[in-house]
């Protein structure tokens, strides 16, 4: 176990020096009408900057970038109110022939106006880019298989990237619907491989944890016991359901127990946790609303004071 583990000792010391936070949520226009009701209904916020603008794209001659005023305003009224981190959608870590520095620039940019305390992106690729230099966007996050290849590249790609922002870089594990056969690793032995060759942190989805459980029949306990739990510094929570068969992490409302338990699994193990984050869609808030919404975080909340303290 500590030969597996060693990376988590590299960790940046300036990251674990955060406070640790509580629980948080994940912004959409249905959070931002509570949040200006009830400012303290969290301990922070985690907001998707890639909603916050129109991007034109890499071709765009100028204003690539146009910010939405009104997201922009709520962002300004909430920073200085709370903390709050960023989790992107668009560094598409896992293409091997894709980078886009306007983009890392005006995430970096984002990060010297609002102060995010840490930046995560997920572990699945969307954007690839032909010998022509035509760009395709697969509209949705595709996993990645766990090689040595690909841990390699990702790596590299995270460790060019680190320098451009100022805060602790996080990779979030990705839900999956497919498996690939013959992989060199297992996921958690690729996440603390990809620790210890990055030097990011690990931001746990224990949402999409139990989706790929559930629906690739493996034990979410023993991915836990496997996974360098040092290396977490937020958790993930979300709500799914079924669609002909499949379990899908549709962000529909309420954790199941299932994730409920395995909260209660992580929090006492993962030392340098800093915050847990509710997900919800807000196409979903009509049939959720408030209560429900309330109801998770006051869930969140008293087992994170469980285990940490209020
Ligand atoms: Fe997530």
């Amino acid at each position: 176990m500590s030969g597996a583990f060693a990376g988590s000792r590299a960790l940046g010391s300036h990251a674990l020096g955060l406070r640790a936070l509580g629980v948080g949520i994940l912004y959409n226009e249905a959070v931002s009408t509570l949040l200006k009701a009830e400012p303290g209904m969290v301990d922070f916020l985690s907001i998707m900057p890639d909603l916050f603008w129109t991007d034109h794209g890499t071709g765009a001659e100028k204003n690539r970038f146009v910010e939405l005023d009104s997201w922009t305003e709520f962002l300004d009224w909430a920073v200085g109110r709370m903390p709050v981190v960023a989790h992107s959608i668009g560094l598409s870590l896992g293409s091997a022939a894709f980078d886009d520095d306007d983009y890392v620039e005006q995430l970096a940019d984002w990060h010297r106006r609002y102060g995010f305390l840490w930046h995560s992106d997920h572990l699945s690729f969307a954007q690839v880019r032909s010998a022509s230099g035509h760009e395709q966007h697969a509209g949705m996050a595709v996993p990645l298989p766990y090689d040595f290849e690909v841990l390699d590249m990702v790596a590299g790609r995270i460790r060019a990237l680190r320098p451009k922002l100022p805060s602790p870089f996080l990779i979030e594990n990705a839900v999956t619907y497919l498996r690939f056969a013959d992989e060199d690793m297992s996921e958690p032995e690729f996440l603390n491989a990809l620790v210890r060759q990055s030097g990011c942190f690990i931001l746990l989805d224990l949402h999409n944890l139990h989706t790929n459980a559930r629906n690739h029949g493996f034990d979410a306990l023993d991915f836990l016991r496997r996974l360098d739990l040092a290396a977490v510094m937020e958790v993930h929570i979300a709500g799914g359901g079924e669609i002909a068969g499949m379990y899908t992490d549709s962000h529909s409302g309420a954790c199941p127990e299932p994730v409920w338990a395995l909260l209660e699994e992580v929090l006492p193990r993962a030392p340098n946790l800093k915050g847990v984050t509710f997900e919800f869609h807000d196409s979903y808030f009509p049939v959720f609303g408030a209560a429900g919404v309330h109801a998770e975080l006051a869930r969140a909340k008293s087992i994170w004071s469980r285990h940490r303290g209020p």
